[in-house]
């Protein structure tokens, strides 16, 4: 029997390319956004789901599970960027990308659990970062939202496996996608004590992001995850370098790793 996907934000990016690509393995997949009548051709249905409304979420579950009569893997691939000083970046912005970033993949997580329950069988994978590994410059709240993500994958794991239940995280590192173009910059303030090292950051994370690697290489990584019989809890996916900071955050005492990162901003 084909297994049912369910991945949130099937409308670009790395959703995208996921989706299109288990569809193409076989794989029923059920994709999301918040305007599903806007986006045009894509190979696989979406429905419409706000991670934020917490009702959206528990309908278009239900909707799903009505028509396949189960739920084999949700891949909690929906999230935001947020820039900025976080002495500058309003409060209602940090809360705003909690609520995508984090309480939103939760309130999923919650809704899908019953039916993996029932079934005695599932697995979520929970699209992180590799920001949410350290603390990042001017990236702050973006590298908290997904690092508390990914606490929550290693507790959640450990309460579920003995229901036949696997959560797993994937960290991407740097992919070109449309994530710039959506995300919240705080705005640079002519004058601020930040403005010339914020906009020097700002423009190194866009070029980053703009040759980053092609979201397709995450379609593999998720397609291989779901094939593995045990997962592990975190996977990493990128550039090596990238993959290596996490390493090097575990060997490096904590000064000369703080170093490297400001030397790596030029701050
Ligand atoms: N690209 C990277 O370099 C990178 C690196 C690390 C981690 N990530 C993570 O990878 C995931 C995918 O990002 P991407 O790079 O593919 O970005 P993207 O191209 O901007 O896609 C984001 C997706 O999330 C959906 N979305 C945004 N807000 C939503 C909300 N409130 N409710 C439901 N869906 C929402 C969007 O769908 P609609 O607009 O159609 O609703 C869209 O399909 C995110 O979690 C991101 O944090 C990306």
């Amino acid at each position: 029997m084909n297994k049912v996907v369910l991945i949130t934000g099937g409308s670009s990016g790395i959703g995208k390319s996921v989706g299109e690509f288990l569809h193409h393995k076989g794989f029923v997949v059920y994709g999301t956004s918040r305007n599903p009548e806007r986006v045009l051709n894509s190979v696989f249905p979406l429905v419409a789901l706000d991670v934020r409304n917490t009702e959206s979420i528990q309908s278009a579950i239900a909707k799903i599970i009505a028509v396949t009569g189960r739920l084999d893997v949700v891949i909690n691939n929906a999230g935001v960027g947020i820039t900025g000083p976080l002495e500058e970046i309003p409060t209602s912005e940090i809360k705003n990308n909690f609520e995508t970033n984090f309480f939103g993949p939760i309130e999923v997580m919650k809704a899908a659990l019953p039916q993996m329950r029932q079934q005695k069988s599932g697995l979520i994978i929970n699209v992180t970062s590799i920001a949410g590994y350290m603390g990042l410059p001017y990236r702050s709240v973006y590298s908290a939202s997904k690092g508390a993500l990914e606490l929550i994958t290693e507790a959640l794991n450990m309460e579920v496996k003995s229901f036949g239940i696997n959560i797993t995280n994937v960290a991407p590192g740097d992919f070109a996608t449309n994530i710039a173009s959506g995300r919240f910059h705080a705005p640079l303030i002519k004058g601020s004590a930040y403005e010339i090292p914020y906009a020097k950051t700002l423009a190194m994370m866009d070029e980053h992001v703009d040759s980053g690697s092609n979201p397709n290489e995450m379609a593999l990584a998720i397609y291989n995850i779901i094939q593995t019989k045990n997962p592990k809890v975190h996977y990493k996916v990128g550039a090596f370098m990238q993959k290596f900071s996490i390493v090097l955050k575990r060997l490096l005492p904590d000064k000369i790793y703080e170093k490297m990162l400001m030397n790596h901003y030029k701050l």
